[in-house]
């Protein structure tokens, strides 16, 4: 059975990847900061068969990411799905607004933890069948598609990681390693809000059926639920 494993699956997005992964029988690796405090997570973990393992992550540490892929090794992962993401507050706000010691913390999060997952767990990517690397990004952190400014925070650090996945994908290339950013949409999670475009289950489906779909000449691009390439 393939293996996936996934950050931030606490709850909203990452918590519904686990859950399709996991009923089309997959062996689901799931990160999450407090796994004692993820109740539904816990739940579904206990009635899987085993087929969903329970791990604590906090990918802005990143002692604690290499404790984990020591932790790991010699087990293969087919796809890493680096989904872990803060809003800052507000996506950062507008010029007047940012708090520069939350930048900092969000740059850790969403873009510093993909080089770092990336690096970490490189032989279990290896080893995998699949060899897939996913950065969950934004339309938001497209600057060709920055029509309308602000949210300085919040764009600079999803741009900033689909610079990370786009290097990650030339470097990686030889290794037969795929790295591609997805757009989920706007999604009704807690960070998307109630007035959000689509439910999970819509976005993590589309996203499921990109990610199977990739192939290496797909390495280093950026990619829509919709399976649309988006500019950078
Ligand atoms: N929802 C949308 O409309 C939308 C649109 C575009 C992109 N995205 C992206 O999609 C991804 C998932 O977002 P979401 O909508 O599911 O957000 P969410 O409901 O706010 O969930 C965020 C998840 O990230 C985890 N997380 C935050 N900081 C972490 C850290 N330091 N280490 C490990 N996990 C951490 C949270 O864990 P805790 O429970 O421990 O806080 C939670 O599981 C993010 O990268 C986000 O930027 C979302």
């Amino acid at each position: 059975m393939p293996s996936v494993l996934v950050t931030g699956s606490s709850r909203g997005l990452g918590f519904e990847f686990v859950k399709q992964y996991a009923a089309d029988g997959w062996h689901v690796i799931a990160t999450c900061r407090n796994p004692e405090k993820a109740d539904t997570l816990k739940a579904l973990a206990g009635g899987s068969d085993g087929r969903v393992t329970l791990h604590p992550l906090d990918v802005a540490d990143i002692h604690q990411i290499d404790s984990l892929a020591a932790s790991l090794e010699g087990h293969a992962v087919d796809v890493l799905i680096n989904n872990a993401g803060v809003s800052g507050g507000s996506f950062g706000g507008g010029l007047g607004d940012i708090d520069y010691d939350m930048w900092e913390q969000v740059f850790r999060v969403n873009t510093m933890a993909i080089a770092r997952m990336t690096h970490a767990f490189l032989p279990h990517l290896e080893r995998g069948d699949q060899k897939k690397l996913i950065t969950i990004s934004s339309g938001l952190g497209s600057i060709g598609g920055n029509d309308w400014g602000g949210l300085y925070v919040y764009r600079s650090s999803k741009a900033a990681a689909n610079a990370v996945t786009r290097s990650l994908a030339l470097d990686l290339k030889d290794k037969h390693i795929i790295a591609a950013a997805l757009i989920p949409g706007w999604v009704m999670t807690d960070m998307g809000g109630p007035g959000a475009d689509i439910t999970p289950d819509v976005s993590i489906a589309g996203m499921r059926k990109v990610i199977a779909g990739l192939t290496l000449d797909k390495s280093g691009t950026f990619i829509s639920y919709e399976g649309k390439t988006v500019e950078w």
